[in-house]
C-alpha cells in the first residue's frame, strides 16, 4: 500500500516517484487511486450491516479520487455548496450526499434542496427554522437529521480535533435536539436521521462505542416518546491513523462499534475522510539548500512547507518523511520549508541519508487535509497533483501559474 524502494528508488503502484517528480516538478502531490479505492473497500467489507459510505470530501476533493468513490457506489459528505458542486460535476449520485456544517447559508441550503440530496444535518435552531420555512414554501428534497452532541467526556481528544465537546460550536445539545425532533415530527417534516461527529484523528476506539450507546438511547427515546423511527444514523468520521508507525487501525473494531445501531434497524452512514485518503497520498518535495550549523542543527530547506502541509503548524501534526533515493541514515536534520515562518518545518531532528541538493524527499500519509488546505502565502502558486492508477500517472491538477497570484490580471 505504501511506496517501496525498487532498485534504490521509491516506486508506488508501478510508478517511479523520482521520474514523476522530474517530469511534473515539485512540490508535487501524488495520489494513488488504487490505494484509495482499496481503502473504500476495506470499510465496506468490514461493515457487515446495511450502510452507506459518504467519503468526507473535505479531506480530499481530487476529481479522480471522487471518481473512485462513484465507481465504488459510495457517496460523499459535503460541508459547502462548493463541495456539492464538485461532487455533482463528478457524477456522484445526489441521493448519496449528506450535507453537514455549522454555517450553511440560506443560499446553500436552497441550492441543495433544488437538486435534492439524501440528508441535511442541521446544526442549530436557526438553521432548523429556515429549513421549516423552506418546507412550507416549496417542500423539501432531502431528509432532515440533527447533529447531536452527546454528553461524553471528550477531553481525551485533540483540543482542535475533538469537536463534539459540550462547549464546541458544532451541533445541538441532546435536550434541544429532542425538542426540535418533536417539533419537526409534529410539523410533518421528513425526519429521517440522527447525526453526530465527535472529532477527527481518534485513536481510542472506545469513544465510538460510547457515542454509539448514547445514540441508541436517544433514538429509542425518540421512538418511544415521539413515535418516530428514523432510517439513518450518520456516525460521522474520525477514525484516526498512526502517522508515525504507519500501522493500520483495527477497522473491524471501528465498524463493530456501530453494530448495536445497525442491529436496531438503522442504516449506518459513515463520513470517513482521513482513514480513506491519508495513506492514498504523498507529497514529493525537492531539497533546495543544505545548511549546516556545526554543533547546532543541520537543515534541509525543501520546496514544500506549510502552504502544502498546513496541518503541521496548525496541529503540530507529524508526517513521516523518507528520501526518494534509498540511503543509509547517518545524520540528523531538520526538514524545513521555504516560508518565512519559524513554524514552517516538516519534520525536526530526523535521521536521514545524506541527501544532496536537487534530490527528492517523500512525505507520507499526505492524502488527507493537505491539498484541500492549500494557500498562496509568500506568493506560492498551488502545486500540481497527479493520480496513479493501474501503473499509469495522470496529471489531475496543473501547477498554479504566476498569473493566478493576481486576482484580476489585466
Ligand atoms: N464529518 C464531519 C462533519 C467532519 O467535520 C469531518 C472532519 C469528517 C466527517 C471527517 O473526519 P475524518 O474521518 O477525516 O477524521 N484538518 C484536520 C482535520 C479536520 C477534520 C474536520 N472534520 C487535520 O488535518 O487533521
Amino acid at each position: 500500500m505504501l511506496p517501496e524502494y525498487k532498485d534504490g528508488v521509491l516506486s508506488w503502484g508501478g510508478v517511479n516517484l523520482e521520474k514523476i517528480a522530474q517530469e511534473y516538478g515539485t512540490p508535487l502531490f501524488a495520489f494513488s487511486a488504487d490505494v484509495f479505492s482499496r481503502r473504500i473497500k476495506l470499510v465496506s467489507e468490514s461493515a457487515k450491516y446495511p450502510h452507506l459510505l459518504c467519503f468526507s470530501m473535505k479531506s480530499n476533493n481530487n476529481y479522480h479520487l471522487l471518481n473512485e468513490v462513484r465507481l465504488a457506489g459510495a457517496g460523499v459528505d459535503v460541508v459547502s455548496y462548493g463541495e456539492f458542486f464538485i461532487a455533482q460535476r463528478c457524477g456522484i449520485d445526489p441521493k448519496k450526499i449528506v450535507f453537514s456544517g455549522v454555517g450553511k447559508s440560506d443560499y446553500e441550503i436552497t441550492q441543495v434542496n433544488n437538486s435534492g440530496i439524501l440528508l441535511l444535518n442541521i446544526e442549530s435552531e436557526s438553521e432548523y427554522r429556515f429549513v421549516k420555512k423552506l418546507f412550507s414554501e416549496v417542500g423539501l428534497n432531502f431528509g432532515i437529521s440533527f447533529r447531536v452532541k452527546f454528553e461524553l467526556s471528550l477531553d481525551r481528544l485533540h483540543p482542535y480535533l475533538g469537536v463534539g465537546k459540550k462547549d464546541s460550536k458544532f451541533g445541538i445539545s441532546e435536550e434541544v435536539a429532542f425538542e426540535l425532533y418533536e417539533d419537526a415530527v409534529k410539523s410533518n417534516l421528513p425526519v429521517e436521521g440522527l447525526h453526530f461527529h465527535i472529532g477527527s484523528q481518534i485513536k481510542d476506539l472506545e469513544i465510538f462505542y460510547e457515542v454509539s450507546k448514547s445514540a441508541l438511547n436517544f433514538v429509542e427515546k425518540l421512538e418511544k416518546e415521539v413515535g418516530v423511527k428514523l432510517r439513518y444514523v450518520d456516525v460521522g468520521g474520525g477514525l484516526g491513523l498512526d502517522y508515525e508507525n504507519l500501522t493500520e487501525p483495527p477497522i473491524d473494531r471501528y465498524t463493530d462499534a456501530f453494530k448495536v445501531l445497525a442491529d436496531a434497524g438503522y442504516k449506518i452512514i459513515f463520513e470517513l475522510g482521513r482513514f480513506i485518503s491519508a495513506p492514498a497520498g504523498v507529497l514529493i518535495t525537492k531539497v533546495l539548500r543544505k545548511k549546516k550549523r556545526e554543533g547546532l542543527k543541520n537543515f534541509l530547506v525543501v520546496d514544500a512547507g506549510m502552504t502544502e502541509l498546513l496541518r503541521i503548524p496548525l496541529y503540530k501534526a507529524y508526517h513521516k518523511v523518507i528520501p526518494v533515493r534509498d540511503g543509509v541514515a547517518k545524520e540528523k536534520f531538520d526538514i524545513v520549508g521555504p516560508i518565512c515562518e519559524n513554524s514552517d518545518y516538516i519534520l525536526q531532528d530526523v535521521f536521514l541519508a545524506d541527501v544532496e541538493e536537487g534530490e527528492f524527499l517523500c512525505v507520507l500519509y499526505a492524502g488527507a487535509y493537505t491539498s484541500t488546505m492549500l494557500m498562496n502565502y509568500n506568493g506560492r502558486p498551488f502545486p500540481a497533483e497527479v493520480v496513479i492508477k493501474d501503473g499509469k500517472t495522470t496529471l489531475a491538477r496543473e501547477r498554479g501559474k504566476w498569473e493566478d497570484l493576481i486576482p484580476r490580471p489585466n
